[in-house]
């Protein structure tokens, strides 16, 4: 007597063979998958490691001055608020800026990108603006090492100073990185060769070595990351609305 499945109406012998075809090329399926997943993942890794290109290499450090900007924000709020917070946070977070964006980000791109532009004759008032903020920055971020300490927290001329070089610094390199990452970092492709634009990358890796050793990027990160603890704003979930 043959039984049937209630379900499909199938024969059970018959439902059970399609059930296990079913389960093998599901297997079979998932682990093509995992091998081509890992794959991918070693040959991203490989070209991660190698080949950063010039444009990602410069837009990670915009990360970090991000991040910078909202240690700033925060020791802004708590100079304005009067309430304590150690000086080291915001001097370490300066030295930061001088060491990593003004004396190599922003020397790559002074050096290897804004005179690539001139030459091509394009974007010549854009690269002049950000050429002379690159200066107004370096003369702020001065001002920020010099008063970061306990006394010129709350002293009366020095607390409000520092409150002003912050917010300028901020509402400044805002619009500053904004432009170089939404129009002036994509058009570079456009105005230099393929293996140019690779070899610059290679510039970029190798610099940064010299100055900050093979994991340079990664301990910017982790020294921001430290201060962000300090000040108690690394929960990035805590930015979420409620
Ligand atoms: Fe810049
Ligand atoms: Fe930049």
């Amino acid at each position: 007597m043959e039984i049937f499945n209630e379900k499909k109406h199938l024969p059970v012998e018959e439902s059970e063979n399609k059930r296990r075809e079913f389960l093998r090329k599901g297997i079979l399926f998932g682990t093509l998958t995992s091998v081509a997943t890992l794959g991918l993942v070693t040959s991203c890794k490989d070209e991660d490691e190698d080949n950063i290109s010039p444009v990602e290499d410069l837009m990670r450090e915009h990360g970090v001055l991000n991040r910078v900007m909202l240690i700033y924000d925060a020791c802004k709020q708590h100079l304005v608020n009067g309430e304590q917070f150690s000086p080291d946070t915001l001097k370490n977070s300066a030295i930061i800026i001088r060491d990593f964006i003004e004396a190599y980000h922003e020397k790559l791109e002074e050096k290897f990108l804004f005179p690539r532009f001139a030459k091509a004759g394009q974007m010549l008032e854009l690269v002049q603006v950000l050429f002379i903020q690159h200066s107004a920055g370096r003369k702020i971020t001065e001002q920020i090492i010099q008063l970061g300490n306990l006394k010129s927290l709350t002293d009366p001329i020095d607390n409000p100073k520092l409150v002003k070089l912050l917010s300028d610094f901020n509402t400044m390199y805002r619009p500053h990185e904004s432009r170089e990452d939404t129009i002036l970092f994509p058009a570079l492709k456009k105005i230099i060769s393929k293996n140019e634009y690779f070899a610059l990358g290679e510039d970029f890796e190798k610099k940064e070595h010299e100055l900050f050793g093979a994991d340079g990027f990664e301990m910017m990160v982790e020294k921001v990351s430290v201060i962000e603890k300090q000040l108690g704003i690394s929960d990035l979930s805590k930015f979420t609305p409620q």
